[in-house]
């Protein structure tokens, strides 16, 4: 059976007690609501790690004041027995009051600059000072050897990256695969909040960045590439944040400049924001 730790004290015993045994731990950071993606990071810790810890916290500080944290989807139940089958050792789940002892409002802030100021940063505003703050208070709790995060949020893996080099967490961080529906949609405890209908337009996000990398080979200007997938999405009824085409840094790349690079869209359909990106290399 799954362990389940809701209380700081279990958690550190039991990890105190693995490394006594020599034993290495991988730890899967989520909000819940899980699905094959992120059992997918379970089984990827697995292969790299004795141990495997999950977190299930709906973080409240990523969220903006307009977002989704009252009614983001909380299934405990369904997310424990995911896990355990994953093959998950114990699953750490603390309430808010344990993650935020002082309360949300006077916690200690951690802000990686720069990065996470485009992209998901400029349309989501704090969201990544919120993700860094608890992925900082996560490690010291959990204190794993190492973490995986999934390549679906693309920019959160290079921001996570960043801190961890900054602050010299000895953790090391693995990249798992985006793991997609048969139609290409991007797994996401987000796609349940999608209408029959926009469910069916859904995997036009996908089909885009597929396009927008057979232009990009093709060696259409990025520019153009670019202005053409926001008009296919806005066409199509969705309400795009953006589709890039980024340097794996985010930064924007020269025109005619050749390696690799990432596809990145967000667009809202209905009440619902959903990303994916694509990463693929030019000669
Ligand atoms: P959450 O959205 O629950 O995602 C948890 C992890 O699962 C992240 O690393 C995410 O990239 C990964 N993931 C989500 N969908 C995936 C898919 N279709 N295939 C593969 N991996 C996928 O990301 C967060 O939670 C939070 O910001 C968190 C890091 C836990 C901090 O609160």
């Amino acid at each position: 059976m799954i362990e389940i730790c809701t209380q700081l004290e279990p958690l550190r015993e039991r990890i105190q007690t693995w490394r006594k045994q020599g034993l290495t731990v991988g730890f899967v950071p989520t909000m819940g609501n899980l699905h094959a993606g992120h059992h997918s990071l379970v089984a990827l810790a697995r292969q790299h790690a004795d141990r495997v810890v999950a977190s299930v916290f709906v973080n409240p500080t990523q969220f903006g004041p307009n977002e989704d944290f009252a009614r983001y989807p909380r299934t405990p139940e369904a997310d424990a027995r995911g896990l355990q089958d994953a093959g998950c050792d114990l699953l750490w789940r603390p309430d808010v009051d344990t993650m935020y002892p002082l309360g949300v409002a006077q916690a200690t802030a951690i802000r990686v600059p720069g990065l996470t100021g485009v992209l998901e940063g400029a349309s989501r505003p704090g969201h990544f000072d919120g993700v860094c703050t608890v992925v900082t208070r996560l490690f010291l709790q959990v204190q794993p050897d190492l973490a995986v995060f999934g390549r679906k949020d693309y920019q959160q893996l290079a921001v996570i990256r960043r801190l961890v080099a900054d602050l010299q967490f000895p953790i090391r961080i693995i990249a798992g695969e985006t793991v997609r529906e048969a139609d290409g949609l991007a797994m996401s405890s987000r796609n349940q909040y999608l209408t029959a209908d926009e469910r069916r337009l859904a995997p036009l996000i996908y089909r885009t960045l597929t396009a927008m990398r057979q232009a990009a080979l093709d060696g259409q200007p990025h520019e153009q590439i670019e202005a053409e997938a926001v008009a296919g999405l806005a066409q199509a009824g969705f309400v795009p944040d953006y589709a890039v085409l980024r340097r794996p840094d985010l930064s924007v790349p020269e025109p005619g400049e050749g390696g690799a690079r990432v596809a990145l869209i967000a667009a809202r359909l209905g009440q619902t924001r959903l990303i994916d990106n694509l990463e693929f290399s030019l000669p």
